[in-house]
């Protein structure tokens, strides 16, 4: 087995094949994971492959795929990337500045005719430079320890996969939003990541869609793993 490359027969049907170019694209250092913790994807089948610093599956049939992805989240080729925002959907720092940085002054101009955005809330406007034909702009809380804080995140990412789903979204990717500035504790915000993506996907077996949790960080990416495993 020479690692990714390879093709793979399998009762018939052809592997979905990880060819290089497609790695390329990722350029990110990539787990991906089948979601099948819930036993919604039926039938799938997956074989593992090691390929230098990436761990593969050639996925052998369809279904939704929850991945995670270190890197920036500007740079990933999929239908949308979500932004972590504020309310005005003006701009900021974190992967807020990146994105505006790469998708260039359009953004902005287009997010102004939006009218600010609530938090838990998502709206949707085009990737303008950036690869993502999408950019899902969603405000997380600012972590203050109450209840509603829980709730408030796990609506950034059922708002933002519901948006996708009305727009044809086929492969969506998400930082860990509030985890930075709005200073969300990574490890209480990971499980609510995990929980809400697995859930929304449950219960929308019908529509396959490929979903990355981009940790910029490698602490976010093993916490993202541990509860996925
Ligand atoms: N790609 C992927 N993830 C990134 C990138 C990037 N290029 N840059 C930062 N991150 C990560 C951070 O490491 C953190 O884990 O995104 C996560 C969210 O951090 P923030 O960007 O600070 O977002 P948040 O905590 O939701 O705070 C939002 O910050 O930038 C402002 O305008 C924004 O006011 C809003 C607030």
């Amino acid at each position: 087995m020479s690692g990714c490359g390879m093709s793979w027969e399998n009762d018939g049907r052809n592997a979905y094949r990880h060819s290089r170019d497609h790695i390329e694209k990722r350029k990110t250092h990539c787990h991906k994971y089948n979601n099948t913790k819930n036993n919604h994807t039926k039938g799938m089948g997956v074989l593992l492959i090691m390929n230098n610093s990436m761990k593969l599956m050639l996925e052998m049939s369809q279904g939704s795929k929850l991945f995670v992805c270190q890197g920036d989240i500007t740079k990933l080729d999929v239908d949308c990337i979500v932004n972590a925002a504020n309310r005005s959907l003006l701009g900021g720092g974190g992967v807020d500045g990146a994105i505006h940085r790469a998708a260039g002054p359009g953004l902005l101009q287009e997010c102004r005719t939006l009218h600010g955005c609530e938090t838990g809330q998502a709206k949707i406007t085009k990737g303008y430079n950036l690869k993502a034909t999408y950019v899902i702009h969603t405000v997380g809380p600012v972590y203050s320890g109450k209840t509603k804080d829980a709730e408030l995140l796990a609506n950034c990412y059922w708002n933002s996969l519901e948006l996708a789903q009305e727009h044809g979204v086929r492969s969506i990717a998400f930082p860990a939003i509030s985890t930075g500035v709005y200073g969300y504790p990574k490890k209480a915000a990971a499980a609510i990541v995990v929980e809400t993506v697995q859930q929304w996907m449950k219960e929308h077996e019908a529509y396959v869609i490929e979903v990355i949790l981009c940790g910029f960080d490698r602490q976010t990416c093993e916490l993202y793993e541990q509860f996925l495993s």
